[in-house]
């Protein structure tokens, strides 16, 4: 991939309030730490519709900023013409990828990606947490992301 280009990467999960905006602001925080935060246009969507203009579950915004990353987000729903404006979309776990290659139109330009299939630590699929009685699947959810998305960035550019 040239340096200098811009890419683009979408980050969806089934509500769009707990794991994409984690993923999505994980990576942001990751090219901005490489130096080609530039390079990316970044967003996350839900592939359902429940959470729209939702910010992201308070457990999630928690353990951004305990991370000192920015939680600001607004839930939306993936629409079709996404599958054409995105280099990449990213699945957190097989029902997400059913789902997006169920979505896909015939044309679509976007390379779907589990995106646990970039953790070197081979732990592929990002849980839902959103049920759980505590925020520790929030925390491993947030490692996941940070391993694959500096995995994927690191493949993409070379470390
Ligand atoms: P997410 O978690 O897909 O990681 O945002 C969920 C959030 C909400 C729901 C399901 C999953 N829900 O059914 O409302």
């Amino acid at each position: 991939m040239t340096s200098g280009a811009k890419n683009s990467a979408l980050f969806i999960c089934l509500g769009n309030i707990c794991r994409s905006p984690i993923a999505a602001a994980v990576f942001k925080h990751v090219a901005k730490e490489m130096g080609v935060a530039d390079n990316w246009n970044v967003d996350s969507a839900a592939i359902g519709s429940w959470h729209v203009g939702n910010p992201a579950d308070p457990r999630a915004q928690k353990t951004l900023k305990n991370h000192d990353i920015d939680p600001k987000h607004s839930a939306r729903q993936i629409k079709t013409s996404d599958f054409n404006q995105y280099d990449y979309i990213f699945g957190m776990d097989e029902e997400n990828m059913k789902a997006l290659k169920r979505m896909a139109p015939s044309n679509s330009k976007a390379k779907l990606c589990l995106l646990g299939s970039f953790d070197p630590n081979g732990e592929k699929i990002i849980r839902d947490p959103y049920y759980d009685n505590d925020d520790i699947g929030f925390e491993k959810c947030y490692e996941q992301c940070l391993r694959s998305c500096k995995g994927f960035l690191e493949q993409d550019y070379g470390s």
